[in-house]
């Protein structure tokens, strides 16, 4: 079996932001529950001994850890590609001098939005806005590459133009434009976060005026949303092909959405090497490769290409992870993507939450 390629390392779930879309699980860990630093410092070699390449440590914030950097520093020394996910509003003069000192090659900074108002809104962080510019220019100056990354949603899909011209501003070398993903407090609030089919085609044209623009100088990503698609996306390059998932408290997951299955005990860092649970895992071998695919998949072209979407969505809607994931039009099950799209009140947004204070 190939080892895998990527550790998303979820160091936390703390996080100092609220946001509607988040896509964590309803059943937020505290910090009490958190892997203490030996524990990860020991995964980070495991993850190297196993072969994989890229750690991505994100949460929550990964900032709300004080040994972040720590974790990065061993990463870098062990020869992996480190990339940090923050929300940036933490992100210090002297947070970014330990980030750079302990070796990090790559940070991906979330915006909200366009501007302060509606970002910090939408974040439930008065000021968060302007302390991320910040943390952009920080991230710059250091010399490190950065990645922004607006999650898009009916509240602001109107303005991805502008989100683009904003990344062009901020010096990053990537834009990201990911239209919200429904899992966890997403799921939650689906039907205020669609946007309309008009505003998903304006968005679509507006990322690809800038990719002409930019003519691959900085790069535009889109991550659609899948439930206008005809076709579903495949969901972490298939179940247990390509990345390992680390939640908090130590699971080993496929995604880090694995943790809604029902039917599943997912192994524990605080028991096995990542070695045992890549290869010898029955929660890594039940969806793996193509023999568990039902009808319509089975049979489907596209098997090899999409691995029958995601288990996680093909759960949450259907109540059956082993279903066709209902986004495919051919899935017997894709008449609850219709009435989902055609069921788009506005209720109002549940902004996630932890009941821990932050630490931070
Ligand atoms: Fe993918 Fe299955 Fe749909 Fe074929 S039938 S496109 S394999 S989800
Ligand atoms: Fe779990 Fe797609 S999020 S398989």
């Amino acid at each position: 079996m190939n080892p895998p390629v990527a550790l998303i390392a979820e160091v936390t779930h703390r996080c100092p932001l609220s946001c509607a879309y988040c896509s964590n699980p309803l059943d937020l860990k505290r910090a009490a529950a958190e892997l203490g630093t030996a524990t990860w410092l020991r995964v980070i070699d495991e993850a190297a001994a196993l072969g994989v390449l890229h750690i991505h440590f994100t949460g929550g914030e990964p900032l709300a850890r004080r040994d972040i950097s720590t974790l990065i520093e061993a990463a870098a020394k062990a020869g992996l590609y480190t990339n940090l996910i923050t929300s940036g509003v933490q992100l210090s003069d002297k947070v970014m001098g330990e980030l750079t000192q302990a070796g990090i090659d790559h940070i991906q900074l979330s915006l909200q939005d366009v501007e302060a108002e509606a970002a910090d809104a939408s974040g439930g962080y008065t000021g968060g806005h302007a302390r991320k510019l910040t943390a952009a220019a920080r991230i710059v100056g250091a010399g490190v590459p950065l990645t922004l990354n607006f999650v898009v949603h009916r509240g602001n899909a109107d303005r991805v133009a502008t989100m683009i011209d904003l990344g062009e501003t901020l010096g990053a070398s990537r834009i990201e434009i990911a239209h919200a993903q429904y899992y966890g407090w997403a799921l939650l609030n689906r039907a205020g976060l669609m946007p309309s089919r008009e505003q998903l085609e304006s968005a679509t044209r507006a990322v690809e005026a800038a990719r002409e623009r930019f003519g691959g100088q900085i790069v535009v990503d889109y991550v659609a949303p899948d439930y206008f698609a005809a076709r579903p996306k495949a969901c972490m390059g298939g179940w247990g092909r390509q990345a390992l998932n680390v939640s908090p408290d130590g699971k080993v997951l496929p995604c880090h959405a694995a943790l809604t299955l029902t039917g599943f005990d997912f192994p524990s860092v605080r028991d096995h090497s990542l070695s045992d649970i890549w290869n010898r895992s029955d929660a890594f071998a039940r969806y793996r490769g193509t023999g568990w695919a039902p009808e319509p998949c089975r049979s489907c072209a596209r098997l090899e290409i999409d691995w029958g979407g995601c288990r996680c969505q093909a759960f949450a809607l259907t109540g059956d992870a082993a279903a066709t994931d209902p986004v495919c039009a051919l899935s017997p099950d894709h008449g609850v993507i219709e009435q989902a799209l055609a069921a788009l009140d506005r209720p109002a947004l549940i902004p996630r939450k932890i009941a821990t204070p932050q630490t931070v």
